[in-house]
């Protein structure tokens, strides 16, 4: 019976295994990103017909459109294995050496946040990138010199939320650049409905499409939301998700019908209130609202500034009409 099988998916995965089991696996089921995908399906055609392994990879945009994703899919279609490390855990030279020596010909190596690697590791990076060979010291003081070492044939998939924080050597090392934008209501509603598919759970059409409308452009967001939204309709709703129990559990979860959630709210009301409207420097919105100003600027502003509630000016952050509009608040003369 259809509801056991919701009850038992329940019970089987934890949020961590779920997320396993809703990432697509090849580039035929990642739904969206069309530009990007069809460039890279005819690099990895190419690399495989030349028996080459694929040229580094640099992918970019903001928080949780699906980086990951790709270098994982990336692996699959090359049929190689990857690595995963991220840029703020590569503390010391030597992890970067280890992490290199560790490579199998043909293996993807992938770096998140790669943008929050220090300057100084970066640099062992390039001889790796380009000749594929890492220098080392060894010996200790006085009695130190350089050896070379060959590695194998690797991918470099870098992910960063800033493409404009990397060094320009570093960035001028990778052959394929991409940059990730965010989803239309469509492709969401389409991620949405696979991730419902993939785990049992039924979802109704019109309960599908408010979840994509309110998930920021976002895949992260709309499986995040569907998780909760199945919480509710479970509790609520015989596990069953239509609009109603969406509507409720959005409602509850402060997620407005832009999918705008309550930091975004403080953020629009500190500029208006507190600032006038702006302009306003990103530091005094940060420290007014209590937030870092990298989650401010990765995760909030570029989808304000997308949907016209912000815009950037020289001296800063100004709110729109559109931004009162939604608040209901009008403009002091
Ligand atoms: N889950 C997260 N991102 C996805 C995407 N782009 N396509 C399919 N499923 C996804």
């Amino acid at each position: 019976m259809k509801e056991e099988g919701v009850v038992r998916k329940y019970t089987l995965f934890d949020d961590q295994e779920m997320d396993n089991t809703i990432r697509p696996e090849t580039i035929e089921e990642y739904i969206g990103q069309t530009d990007v995908k069809e460039n890279i399906k005819i690099f990895v055609s190419a690399a495989k017909m030349r028996n080459e392994p694929l040229d580094h990879v640099l992918l970019y945009g903001p928080p949780g459109l699906g980086k990951t994703t790709l270098a994982f899919i990336i692996a699959h279609e090359m049929g190689t294995n990857i690595k995963t490390a991220s840029g703020p855990s590569i503390e010391k030279s030597g992890d970067l050496a280890a992490i290199l020596s560790s490579l199998e010909p043909g293996d993807v190596l992938f770096i998140d946040e790669i943008h929050r690697m220090p300057r100084y590791i970066e640099e062992i990076l390039y001889p790796a990138m380009e000749d594929f060979s890492l220098d080392i010291v060894v010996g200790g003081e006085g009695n130190s010199r350089n050896i070379r070492i060959d590695l194998p044939p690797f991918t470099l998939v870098g992910a960063t939320t800033r493409a404009g924080d990397l060094s320009s050597p570093l960035r001028d090392r990778f052959g394929i650049v991409s940059k990730l934008q965010y989803y239309s209501v469509s492709e969401l509603e389409s991620i949405i409905k696979r991730t419902a598919r993939v785990l049992q759970v039924p979802i109704e059409e019109d309960a599908a499409i408010e979840l994509a409308k309110r998930s920021r452009g976002t895949p992260r967001i709309a499986n995040r939301l569907f998780k909760r939204v199945r919480d509710f309709a479970l509790v609520k709703n015989d596990g069953v998700i239509n609009n109603e129990i969406t509507q409720e559990a959005l409602e509850r979860l402060k997620v407005d019908y832009l999918g705008l959630d309550n930091t975004d709210h403080e953020l629009l009301l500190a500029i208006i209130n507190k600032f006038n409207g702006g302009p306003v420097g990103i530091e005094a919105i940060a420290a007014s609202i209590g937030e870092e100003v990298s989650t401010i600027e990765d995760v909030c502003e570029p989808y304000l500034l997308q949907i016209g509630l912000i815009k950037r000016t020289s001296r800063g952050r100004v709110a729109t009409d559109k931004a009162y509009d939604l608040l209901g608040i009008s403009r002091k003369k």
